[in-house]
């Protein structure tokens, strides 16, 4: 694992945006892991601003989301479906067919997670997965307790989950789904490359527990320490709890790949 450390949230996304597009221009038909939640508002702002300014292709890609909430159609404004249509794909040249999020109104939900993991494999694996954090510590909504080694499938939602993410459902927690299909701990893991992307002080002490603390299931995003190429980009406000950030910072300095960034 790497942790950069970018002034602010928006040169943090900047970075990450940065990072895909260098992947895309590298393999055009990227396979392509994505997020949602607000900290990944900015960067769909910043790829999409690339795709109109900069020539950048989505054309060849396919993108798998982490995750879709249970029981609610893909026109609902609270559905990630619906999220990742506003911020990226009706801005950008990506065939939507090409576009997959789990669904979460199907008949036969195990069947469904069984196919979505069987579709990914099928493309190949993830080349780069896109990753924010929850304030529980989740990735994905592999809320505590996750296994390390789940795969994709449905899960129930934490009440601090349902809190924070009340936002898209009229403030009203019960208006909230309280189950989610989720890529599993196990399937995000098996991501060619992986980018965390963190940021404000309301995610100060849980960046901390994810990064330096125990790899625990209590907390899921602390499984990245076990991936093999997982990069965390952050901002100063989210880094305040790090005991290691001016080691971090050296490494940065160091490091030839990020000298051309
Ligand atoms: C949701 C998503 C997660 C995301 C988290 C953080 O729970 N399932 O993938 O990381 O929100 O969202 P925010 O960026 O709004 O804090």
């Amino acid at each position: 694992m790497e942790i950069i450390i970018q002034p602010d949230g928006d040169a943090a996304a900047l970075m990450v945006a940065r990072v895909i597009a260098r992947e895309i221009r590298r393999k055009p038909d990227l396979v392509l892991g994505l997020a949602t939640g607000r900290t990944m508002e900015s960067v769909y702002g910043h790829l999409v601003r690339m795709h109109q300014e900069k020539a950048l292709s989505f054309a060849s890609c396919r993108t798998f989301n982490l995750d879709e909430y249970i029981g609610i159609p893909a026109n609902h404004p609270g559905s990630y479906r619906h999220y990742m249509n506003l911020h990226l794909f009706s801005k950008i040249d990506i065939n939507l067919k090409n576009t997959y999020l789990p669904n979460g109104m199907a008949p036969d939900l195990a069947a469904e997670c069984h196919h979505y993991e069987e579709a990914i494999k099928e493309r190949g694996g993830i080349d780069l997965q896109l990753l924010g954090i929850g304030h529980d510590g989740h990735i994905g909504f592999n809320e505590p307790l996750s296994s390390l080694r789940s795969r994709t499938r449905e899960k129930a939602l934490t009440l601090s989950t349902l809190q924070a993410n009340s936002a898209m459902f009229d403030n009203n927690i019960e208006k909230v789904p309280r189950r989610a299909i989720t890529m599993g701990v196990g399937s995000i893991l098996d991501s060619k490359r992986a980018i965390m992307l963190v940021t404000g002080a309301s995610k100060a002490s849980i960046l901390a527990k994810a990064t330096e603390g125990p790899i625990t299931s209590m907390v899921t995003g602390s499984a990245l320490q076990l991936h093999p190429r997982c990069t965390v980009i952050t901002d100063e406000a989210a880094a305040i709890n790090l005991e290691g950030i001016e080691y971090y910072r050296w490494i940065f300095a160091n490091e030839p790949e990020w000298q051309t960034f």
